[in-house]
């Protein structure tokens, strides 16, 4: 299965589980102790205005779109050492792929 081919129906329930007590995907949603969401496909790594991010977020100067969300999502602090996002991962392949397809959806 291709990366962001999944069901973002259960991309919604991982995300209110696992993220959403930390980040907004709406317009205008802002930033909470993550930052804000909205259009982070093909938005560079560490350029939400006015979120504070640890240098390590900022300056690993990848481009946010499904593979680099894969492997990113899959162990935060493994893909950017020194990262404050305190989220150990999700391991499973398939859970990544559907919420990579509901964020897709829902941030843009
Ligand atoms: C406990 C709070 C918390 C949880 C839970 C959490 N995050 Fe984060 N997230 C953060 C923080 C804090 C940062 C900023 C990290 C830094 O500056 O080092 C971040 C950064 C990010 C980034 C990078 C944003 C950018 O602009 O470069 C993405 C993408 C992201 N999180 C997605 C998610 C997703 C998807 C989930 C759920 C699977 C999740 N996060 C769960 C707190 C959290």
């Amino acid at each position: 299965m291709p990366v962001g081919a999944g069901d973002s129906k259960k991309g919604a329930n991982l995300f209110k589980t696992r993220c959403a007590q930390c980040h907004t995907l709406e317009a205008g949603g802002g930033n909470k102790i993550g930052p804000a969401l909205h259009g982070l496909f093909g938005r560079k790594s560490g350029t939400v205005e006015g979120y504070a991010y640890t240098d390590a977020n900022k300056q690993k100067g990848v481009v946010w779109e499904d593979q680099t969300l894969f492997d990113y999502l899959e162990n935060p602090k493994k893909y950017i050492p020194g990262t404050k996002m305190a989220f150990g991962g999700l391991k499973k392949d398939k859970d990544r792929n559907d919420l990579i397809t509901f964020l897709k959806e829902s941030t843009a």
